[in-house]
């Protein structure tokens, strides 16, 4: 296995590189303490190419692989994970699906200015009663001529505060359960969706995230996305693309936490020698970056497996569980490395530490990816 970047790959690393350390990281404990959007960030990634990394330049995206999206939500995470999860919604929950299942109208309407960063995406499948069992959809929508009529409400929506275009995904015939589940591209701003207050959350607070409600919201039959009770097909596979980026997003918290820890394990000293020369500490810093390294080399698997355009449902969660699980526990014990240094705000791992507890959460829990590592062993692969 050839584990070496393309000239193209180590530029983007370099590009994104140098935009979270002179854009982002100045600013990133700022905008955690304000929970405040950052919007001059979000034009710069647009500037970039970095919210439609992997879309055709066809449809003026730039075309890059999936390890390239990868590598960038990796830097773009170790500054602000909150600006790494505004990236990757766009990227993958919402450019991707439309890149796998738009008609050539719809993506010469939609997708275009989604991937040029001109408009931002959100991405609608959880509802108050529809978190891990994603098939219990409630979110109605009614057939009527030309149009469907849609009725329900949507929960935890990250971008949706700001969001100009949605993927939803709602029941149209729910005696046909998971079968029944259709998505949509709905105009955020049309009438009858409504956002309510972004939620008010432990960890990146940059990001916006609220509910939205539909009220008799109409929308044209030409802004269905797939056909009737393709909707659940459209949504795991847009998960197998988007838990790599949340595998990415974790390692860079990850990588942050440890780079930080290491870093100060170097310069504070106790008992007249430096804290990484006690075995207690230097042992923590070894296992965070193994960790990291085993985190990093599943997630470009699947990264891989997607490029190569084999099914990665399974590599997916595997890389989105360890990563995940690795950022905690990275974040969790660089806080130790700091002691009562770690646990105030003047230093960025309580910052970290807030902000991995989500990857464990968002896009499939933790159990969920346990859900689908196991039925793929149990299908014999
Ligand atoms: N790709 C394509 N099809 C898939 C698929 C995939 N990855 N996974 C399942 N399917 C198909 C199956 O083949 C099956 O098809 P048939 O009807 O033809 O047989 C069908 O879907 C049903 O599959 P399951 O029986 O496995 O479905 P299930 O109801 O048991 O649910 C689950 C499976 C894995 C638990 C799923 O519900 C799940 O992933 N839940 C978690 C939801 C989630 O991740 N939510 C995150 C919300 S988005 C978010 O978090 C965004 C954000 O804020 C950043």
């Amino acid at each position: 296995m050839d584990l070496s970047l393309s000239e193209e790959q180590q530029q983007i690393v370099e590009m994104t590189r140098e935009f979270a350390e002179r854009e982002v990281k100045p600013i990133a404990a700022a905008l955690d303490r304000e929970a405040r959007y950052p919007r001059e960030l979000v034009e710069r990634m647009a500037e970039l190419g970095l919210l439609g990394i992997e879309v055709d330049p066809e449809y003026d995206g730039s075309g890059f692989d999936p390890l390239s999206y990868v590598l960038a939500m990796e830097e773009v995470s170790t500054a602000c994970a909150s600006t790494g999860v505004i990236m990757s919604v766009n990227n993958s929950l919402v450019c991707d699906p439309l890149v796998k299942f738009a008609s050539e109208e719809q993506k010469q309407e939609w997708l275009r200015p989604l991937a040029r960063g001109d408009k931002l995406g959100c991405f609608m499948l959880s509802e108050p009663n529809a978190g891990s069992d994603a098939a219990a959809q409630k979110t109605r929508a009614v057939r009527d001529g030309d149009s469907y009529v849609i009725n329900g409400v949507k929960n935890w929506i990250t971008n949706g505060p700001q969001a100009d275009t949605g993927i939803l995904l709602c029941m149209t015939a729910p005696e046909r359960k998971h079968r029944g589940i259709t998505a949509f591209i709905i105009d955020m701003n049309a009438e009858g969706v409504e956002r309510g207050p972004k939620d008010d959350k432990l960890g990146i607070r940059a990001s916006h995230s609220c509910q939205i409600f539909f009220t008799d919201h109409r929308v044209p039959v030409a802004q269905r996305l797939g056909e009737e009770g393709e909707g659940f097909k459209v949504a795991m596979s847009t998960l197998d693309c988007g838990r790599i980026g949340i595998a990415a997003q974790a390692l860079g918290i990850g990588r942050a936490a440890f780079e930080f820890a290491a870093e100060y394990a170097t310069t504070r000293t106790t008992f007249g020698k430096k804290i990484a020369e006690h075995q207690a500490v230097a042992f923590m810093l070894a296992d965070m970056e193994t960790e990291l390294d085993a985190a990093r080399w599943l997630t470009y698997r699947a990264a891989g497996q997607k490029a190569r355009g084999q099914r990665h449902s399974k590599e997916s969660a595997m890389a989105k569980l360890y990563a995940s699980e690795a950022a905690n526990k990275i974040a969790k014990n660089a806080i130790q490395v700091l002691g009562g240094n770690g646990y105030i705000t003047e230093y960025p791992v309580e910052r970290h530490y807030r902000d991995a507890k989500i990857t464990e959460i968002y896009e499939g829990t933790s159990e969920i990816q346990r859900v689908v590592i196991s039925s793929w062993i149990l299908k014999g692969r």
